[in-house]
């Protein structure tokens, strides 16, 4: 990788040869004056010529994206048509507004967010949150039997992940201890599950499994599972498959439908950029979301329905009986019928300007943008780890995302050394990189195909050589012999903010 302004340079080109760089005009991007004050209000950016306005380096959209300008100005229309229409919004189309009627928020969203995960719009449903759609899907989903309880999830699962299944065990009276399999790292060292591993944990407990729940992408490894491989496997041996997709909606296309996979959840707030806690995601096969009409056997009587068993509630029973107020629940075919409470308007509002800025690209364009990138970040990132083993003379950081492009989606988890992690997060902030941090020693690093660019990755690359010879410089002063850190070449380590 080239440093200096000719490394800028480079990045610049690279941002221009591979297009979608007008997407990130659709988005706020903190500058890092605003990252560092203490008020949130937006000041006129024009008249900020201080020097400080730089936009910031924002390569956080594996944990909170960005906010779209199409958000205020939804959010806008929402809250004048709550204001001037009360009630009435449930039902009224606005002439001059963008969006429907609050009684079809979550209609509206399903089309494009069904392209996004591979899906026909009927098997999506806008609903809850991420915890509480697997919670909803497990009630479903997973009816043990003598024969069949146990379930099968990785032993690093998100902590939510692992609570949620332990607690659907002991809902049905059995023991976590013995129904729930732990998938462990065959190896110890390497924090990745090959497909293989996966397999043959499936194998060896293939007779009295009933659902396998995993991570489409992995939260702290970056590493993005076969979904296609291990859901066909799983179900071939009669175990339910779930995927949970935080990391992967958004960031990596799918095929939920054409694989088969039984029902997936995800949040809106990582890649889909609808803010914070914003309403979440589900996918339930729609093998699984049929509704069998039977019609009265005497005059006089109801029809009947036969579906999935569930936990029901009025939203997800059909328009037309929605408002009869009668006993009967009617489900909506597909996995609309698993809804419970009416839409968030507000929430569905910031998933609408979401879909509406992923609809100016499709999924498999970034997914084709998102691959340049983070190889970009890796060549980058062990051309600097090169660098620092040649001037400390031992490895500072390693990266624990697979290496193979089509095992990863955007993010690169970067364990540093120990004992670096607070000075070098430290030193990030102050030069306006947002990143998080994964205790004890673990940064992500997640360039967002829609927002970030090349330049984006090369100022990172740039403020992380300074934080790391400052940390490095720290354990020199601790009296380490960690040898000439603050000298490369003969020339002083320079802050990023020096190049333009
Ligand atoms: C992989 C994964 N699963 C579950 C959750 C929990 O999500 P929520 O708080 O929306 O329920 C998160 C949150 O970041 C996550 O990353």
């Amino acid at each position: 990788m080239k440093a200096g302004q000719a490394g800028l340079d480079h990045a610049r080109k690279l941002d221009q040869e591979h297009g979608l760089l007008h997407l990130r005009d659709n988005f706020h991007i903190p500058t890092k004056a605003e990252l560092s004050r203490k008020t949130a209000k937006a000041p006129d950016r024009q008249q900020n010529g201080n020097g400080n306005d730089e936009p910031s380096i924002y390569l956080c959209g594996n944990s909170l994206g960005l906010q779209p300008h199409l958000t205020k100005k939804y959010f806008q229309q929402y809250l004048d048509t709550w204001a001037t229409k009360g009630v009435y919004g449930h039902f009224t189309d606005m002439e001059d507004t963008d969006l429907v009627p609050w009684l079809h928020v979550d209609d509206d969203c399903k089309p494009e967010m069904a392209k996004i995960v591979g899906a026909l719009p009927d098997e999506v449903a806008i609903m809850q949150t991420l915890t509480a759609n697997l919670h909803l899907m497990m009630a479903s989903f997973y009816r043990p039997t003598k024969e069949r309880f146990k379930i099968i999830i990785e032993r690093k699962a998100f902590p939510s992940d692992h609570y949620a299944v332990e607690s659907h065990i002991a809902h049905h009276n059995l023991d976590p201890a013995t129904s729930m399999i732990l998938i462990a790292p065959p190896k110890s060292g390497s924090l990745l599950l090959t497909t293989a591993h996966i397999l043959s944990t499936i194998d060896k407990h293939a007779t009295d499994t009933a659902l396998l729940l995993l991570p489409g992408i992995q939260f702290y490894t970056g590493q993005y599972f076969d979904m296609k491989r291990i859901t066909a496997h799983a179900q071939s041996k009669g175990i339910i498959v779930g995927w949970d997709l935080a990391h992967a909606v958004g960031n990596v296309p799918m095929q939920l439908h054409d694989w088969n996979v039984d029902f997936a959840a995800w949040c809106t707030y990582k890649y889909l950029n609808c803010g914070p806690g914003s309403i979440g995601g589900c996918f339930v096969h729609e093998r699984h979301g049929e509704v069998t009409e039977n019609p009265p056997s005497q005059e006089g009587e109801e029809p009947t329905f036969e579906y999935r068993p569930r936990l029901s509630g009025w939203w997800g029973s059909s328009k037309t009986s929605r408002f009869a107020m009668t006993n009967r629940f009617h489900p909506i075919p597909g996995a609309g019928g698993f809804q419970l409470s009416n839409t968030s308007v507000a929430d569905s509002t910031a998933v609408k300007a979401s879909l509406d800025v992923f609809k100016q690209t499709s999924i498999e364009a970034l997914r084709e943008k998102s691959l340049k990138l983070t190889k970009y970040l890796e060549e980058s990132l062990d051309a600097l780890a090169q660098e620092m083993r040649d001037s400390v003379g031992r490895e500072c950081f390693s990266q624990i995302t697979p290496r193979e492009a089509e095992q990863r989606g955007a993010q690169i988890s970067v364990l540093l050394d120990e004992g670096l992690l607070d000075h070098v997060m430290e030193a990030l902030e102050k030069e306006g990189v947002v990143l998080d941090e994964r205790k004890p020693d673990v940064i992500r690093v997640a360039p967002a195909p829609l927002y970030n660019t090349f330049e984006d990755v090369f100022r990172f690359i740039e403020a992380f050589r300074v934080a790391l010879r400052g940390a490095e410089g720290d354990g020199k002063k601790r009296g380490e012999n960690l040898g000439s850190v603050m000298v490369d070449g003969g020339r002083e380590a320079k802050g990023w903010s020096e190049i333009k």
